[in-house]
């Protein structure tokens, strides 16, 4: 039962002239020596199932080079239904297809949803607080179209504001109109990532605890606009109160730096490990352990939300763990989500899961990557 993705093709897209995928309902691996195009082929599932890609490519780069048009296609298949999401880029512009009809990035998400994991993630605990927020709306997104709507309508509003406010003669009204703004869509932002957060706290806690018994944690919305208490996290209105009253409390010095200072774009996402900031006391392995975990309850979420699972893409990541958290991986996919992995290396994998598993081998030369 599900809907599962079948087969990718791609025409002059990247590295690829042409190029047909067939993928299990399993797992699927992808072995190749670097720069064979494994990631290639991740970025277009992700294109296809999320509308977007985790290097955020211009469109020009995904045209193959000498090549003036990009194609890519991606069949779905299950529970009755068969949907073919399509890809263009050309001339400098990117456009997407359902069963040939042309459609927006929104119209080929959230059918089969995807979840990505790659090594750009592995250090996602350390960086700029700017990748946590990311990590959650880029999920959000998928999983509910009027996040995404109100993601870019804030974007859109806090540009003008910022341009407004490195005018030092702006006149007030003005400036007034546009904290209206900030704050109606901006409260709504806070509304939808306060669930959506609270819900992926739940499973990454049951699966950290999982993959590390000993150790507890917890993860938490650090607000810009100072605390939101959880009574009140669901009522918008109250939400927009609290970013109203910060607005005003900043305004001196938001004019003085010519920067809006308060709302969901300075928010932060907080990891805990014992009670402790993971950011600065996690050690390198209990990171990865954290990013594993939460990349698991991503796809539990989903699940929890929409009611299936979503296709989950490991994009050269099992190099970059352990034994013991390739195994939590192995026995998390277990035999019902449906999972694209790539590596150079399938010395990585057991002899039960390669036999369980379809191996496509990437790369011109057919040399045993074993
Ligand atoms: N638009 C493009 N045209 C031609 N080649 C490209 C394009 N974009 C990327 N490539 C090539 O694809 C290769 C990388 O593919 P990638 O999928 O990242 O490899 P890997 O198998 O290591 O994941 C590189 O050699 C890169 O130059
Ligand atoms: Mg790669």
């Amino acid at each position: 039962m599900g809907i599962y993705a079948r087969a990718l093709k791609v025409r002059d897209f990247r590295s690829y002239e042409a190029y047909e995928l067939a993928l299990s309902e399993g797992v699927t691996v992808l072995a190749g020596p670097n720069a064979a195009g494994k990631t290639n082929l991740v970025e277009a599932l992700q294109l296809l199932t999320a509308g977007q890609s985790f290097r955020r490519p211009s469109p020009a780069d995904l045209v193959r080079t000498g090549a003036s048009r990009a194609e890519a296609a991606l069949l779905l298949e299950g529970d009755g239904r068969r949907l073919d999401m399509g890809l263009v880029s050309e001339r400098g512009r990117r456009s997407f297809s359902r069963n040939g009809k042309r459609v927006t990035a929104a119209g080929v998400r959230g059918v089969l949803p995807s979840v990505l994991f790659c090594p750009d993630h592995l250090d996602m605990i350390k960086r700029s607080a700017s990748v946590r927020r990311a990590a959650l709306d880029d999920f959000g997104v998928q999983l509910n179209e009027s996040y995404a709507q109100l993601v870019s309508t804030y974007e859109r509003a806090l540009e003008q504001r910022n341009n407004l406010l490195k005018d030092r003669f702006v006149p007030a009204e003005l400036l007034a109109a546009w904290d209206d703004a900030i704050v109606s869509a901006g409260a709504s932002v806070l509304v939808h990532r306060l669930a959506l957060l609270e819900r992926v706290r739940t499973r990454l806690v049951e699966v950290y605890g999982a993959i590390a018994p000993r150790e507890t944690v917890d993860v938490r919305y650090r607000a810009s606009v100072g605390d939101i208490p959880a009574d009140e996290s669901r009522d918008r209105e109250a939400v927009a109160s609290h970013l109203s009253r910060a607005l005003a409390e900043t305004r001196e010095e938001e004019r003085r730096r010519g920067l809006t200072l308060v709302g969901p774009h300075r928010d932060e996402v907080v990891f805990m490990i014992d009670g402790r900031e993971a950011r600065s006391f996690a050690s390198q392995g209990q990171q990865r352990s954290l990013v594993l975990a939460w990349k698991i309850a991503e796809v539990e979420v989903t699940r929890d939300i929409l009611g299936r699972y979503p296709i989950l893409l490991l994009d050269d990541v099992m190099s970059e763990l352990d034994a013991a958290r390739r195994e939590s991986v192995v026995r998390f996919i277990a035999d019902e989500i449906q999972t694209v992995i790539t590596t150079t290396n399938l010395g990585y994998f057991t002899d039960e899961v390669l036999d369980r598993a379809a191996v496509v081998r990437i790369g011109s030369d057919e040399r045993d990557v074993r």
